[in-house]
């Protein structure tokens, strides 16, 4: 047996300031304080390696190398996470064995593909959560979710009916990521998601405005959260600059107070990039899971076939920072027009290989970024001119 494949991903850093618009989807991403994270990935002939989260719950498996799909408990059956370890182990030593490969054992005779079982944290990991953490739960829904923006070009609002018939045209996801509570969206996306029975990962843009955020997201709900399965407050907010770690905490606790005493039983997080977390352990210490921003593109030594390993490799690094919390990648995706940056190359066929990529690693927990094009953002340098070209559907149809 060969010793095995070594392989380390540097995360190039970028520092290129955006003016702010309504949100910034994909600025400055995964720079945030650390200049460069260098993760050794070391796989040896192990024939599967399995990672379990702080319950010893499977977390992700992963043939030869290759990453198969993530597996999340059931959260009905799921013991409180207080305080336990974070236990990443490969079979050698976890008390659970591998589940057989799917159908095919091809997994295990395919060479290994690029990255995926993570040796070790680059970065000292915090101590695990407290007291304060709330238990583990399941994350999201199944299958897929994708990221919708209800903004016409010129900036404007689209209206109910706009929403409805961008919606006619998206199928086959579970859950619908929006970010702010501007142009009554948590009202007009959220009743064009439950219309196609699909859950909504809410959002509150402005961290400073929580209570009246927080607020116009119980007014939508009109009484029944039934559809909301998250509430996040903050995207990358602290990765940007824009808000301190404990700002964010707080209004974390603010809002989950403000909807607990509503009648929402769902979960509340906030997003910030993979990096952003794993340096700032208490923005996912606070949130029910982990839930972090992760695009292969911005990497720079990451291929299109290369997508979904890299995603997998940093939602395990995310999950293990955050003491074994179950994680949820909130936007990945990659843009079908823009520059070159490094070894990612945005193309039509290339958003394809890195979709498939990425679904390939995944099954659910994570949020395909985004819908359709987003003509109303700016482009600019730190986003490679990419910026509006991240639609997988491509134009918005209304
Ligand atoms: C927000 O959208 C909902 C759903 O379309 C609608 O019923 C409600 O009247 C809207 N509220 C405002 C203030 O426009």
């Amino acid at each position: 047996m060969k010793a095995g494949l070594h392989l380390i991903l540097t995360l190039a850093a970028f520092a290129v300031a955006q003016p702010s618009r309504r949100h910034r989807h994909v600025a400055r991403r995964q720079a945030a304080d650390i200049p460069t994270v260098t993760v050794v990935d070391v796989v040896t002939d192990v024939a599967a390696v399995v990672y379990v989260n702080g319950n010893g719950q499977p977390f992700s498996t992963s043939y030869d190398g290759q990453a198969a799909s993530l597996i999340f408990p059931d959260p009905t059956s799921v013991a409180p996470s207080s305080a336990v370890a974070p236990t990443f182990t490969s079979s050698r030593t976890s008390p659970h064995p591998p589940p057989p490969p799917a159908s095919s054992s091809s997994s295990f005779n395919t060479p290994p593909q690029a990255t995926s079982s993570l040796a070790a944290p680059a970065t000292p990991s915090s101590s695990p959560s407290s007291s304060s953490t709330p238990p583990t739960t399941g994350v999201g829904a199944s299958g897929y979710a994708l990221s919708y923006s209800p903004y016409n070009t010129d900036n404007s609002c689209k209206s109910q009916a706009q929403i409805n018939i961008d919606f006619a045209h998206i199928s086959g996801y579970s859950m619908i990521r929006i970010y702010g509570t501007d142009c009554n969206q948590t009202a007009t996306v959220g009743s064009a998601a439950a219309a196609y029975n699909m859950k909504l990962f809410a959002g509150v843009y402005d961290v400073t405005q929580v209570e009246t955020e927080i607020q116009q997201i119980i007014t939508a709900a009109n009484g029944n959260f039934d559809h909301i399965d998250t509430v996040a407050i903050g995207n990358e907010g602290v990765n940007d600059g824009t808000y301190s770690v404990g700002q964010v905490v707080s209004a974390i606790n603010t809002a989950r107070g403000l909807l607990k005493s509503a009648g929402y039983k769902g979960k509340v997080v906030t997003v910030d990039t993979f990096v952003a977390m794993i340096a700032n352990p208490e923005l996912c210490q606070a949130s029910d899971y982990a839930a972090a921003n992760c695009h292969a593109f911005f990497d720079g030594g990451v291929t299109a076939e290369q997508a979904g390993d890299f995603v997998l490799a940093q939602a395990q690094r995310v999950s293990h920072a955050c003491g074994g919390k179950d994680t949820m990648i909130t936007e990945t995706g990659w843009p079908w027009q823009g520059e070159t940056n490094g070894k990612a190359i945005p193309s039509p066929e290339n958003q394809a290989v890195a979709v498939a990529s990425i679904k390939k690693a995944f099954y659910h927990n994570i949020v395909l970024f985004t819908a359709f094009n987003d003509y109303w953002k700016q482009n600019n340098a730190g986003t490679f001119g990419a910026e509006q070209y991240w639609g997988l559907l491509g134009n918005a149809p209304s």
